[in-house]
């Protein structure tokens, strides 16, 4: 098991390897069982953390606010519309700042092409911990909070099916960075992941190069499909989603006629019944209800989606806890 976290940055979970991975889930399952014992976890007395947000959030807000008072320390959230980034400020001086007043920054910034860009920016100079609370290409809180949802709830991951399922919404245009991100992490655990989408919903080549370099190192497979039917067939895990398509087209119109041409690909009752008798039907949330969804699929007995977002408490009390704390 590694012990040395101190200061490591959560980007993408690509740059954690197994044994990391592996020793973040032991702390996440450690710090879930505590929580249903009340049993206090102090690890980050006093411990100030930065949550600058770019964006809106439900989940991932709280999850880190909640979980840092859990921790015994405290978060100041800010909205990067009040901070001086607005005004034009680097990521460099914000980062060098923020890291001489506290102990970690984590950063929202799912903006096309310059999200990714900026964290790094900010991980280049900060002296203190940078984690990503989503990116334009990576959301590995939610990542991680997944693989720990679908290790609690089966007895292997080895040889799992797992269906990463594109599905209409018009909610807004969503990042590519749960699809990418589960389609770089599930194949590490050896899972047969399929990744389905309707003609111009690309995720970028470098991606599809990487998952599937680590499904053959890691004996798992990866595959894509344009075909909604084949990749809810036989499936143990089903997760529809929308995202937007940022690879072939950056226009920040959320409506277009591509996007209305897919309207069938939604994950109904009837999609359902084509996976396997257990299957279970997880989404990051917030979901497009209606339109992603059926409500009898996500309120059904196959939901698993509140399980999932109470994982992202536990997942993110571990990442603050190792890269905070420890040695
Ligand atoms: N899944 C997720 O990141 O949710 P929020 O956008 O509400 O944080």
């Amino acid at each position: 098991m590694k012990t040395e976290f101190k200061g490591k940055h959560f980007i993408t979970l690509q740059e954690w390897n197994k044994e990391e991975l592996d020793t973040l889930l032991d702390v996440s399952f450690d710090l879930k069982r505590k929580y249903a014992m009340g049993i206090d976890t102090p690890y980050l007395l006093r411990k100030t953390m930065f949550l600058m947000f770019f964006e809106q959030s439900t989940r991932t807000r709280n999850s880190m606010e909640a979980g840092i008072a859990q921790l015994g320390g405290h978060a100041n959230f800010l909205d990067t519309s009040t901070m001086q980034i607005s005004h034009g400020e680097s990521a460099k001086d914000t980062a060098i700042i923020l890291s001489r007043y506290g102990h970690a920054i984590a950063c929202r910034n799912c903006f096309w092409e310059s999200g990714n860009k900026y964290l790094r920016g900010m991980a280049e100079h900060a002296t203190v911990p940078i984690m990503s609370l989503q990116c334009d290409l990576y959301h590995p809180m939610q990542g991680i909070a997944d693989l720990m949802t679908i290790k609690e709830k089966t007895e292997t991951t080895r040889n799992l099916k797992v269906s990463i399922i594109w599905a209409y919404a018009t909610s807004h245009k969503k990042p590519i960075s749960v699809p990418l991100t589960q389609a770089l992490l599930f194949p590490r655990y050896g899972m047969d992941v399929t990744l389905a989408y309707p003609e111009g919903y690309d995720l970028p080549d470098w991606a599809i190069a990487q998952a599937k370099e680590n499904a053959e190192k890691n004996n798992g497979k990866f595959r894509i499909t344009h075909n909604m039917e084949e990749a809810y067939k036989d499936a143990d895990v089903v997760i529809p989603k929308n995202w937007g398509s940022w690879v072939n087209n950056q226009s920040t119109a959320v409506v277009d006629d591509l996007l209305e041409s897919y309207r069938g690909w939604k994950c109904t009752e009837e999609m359902m019944d084509l996976a396997s008798r257990d299957v279970m039907y997880m989404h990051a949330l917030p979901a497009d209800r209606g339109n992603e969804v059926v409500d009898s699929v996500i309120d059904g007995p196959h939901s698993i989606v509140y399980d999932e977002a109470e994982n992202r408490l536990h997942t993110a009390k571990a990442v603050m806890a190792l890269t905070m704390g420890g040695k």
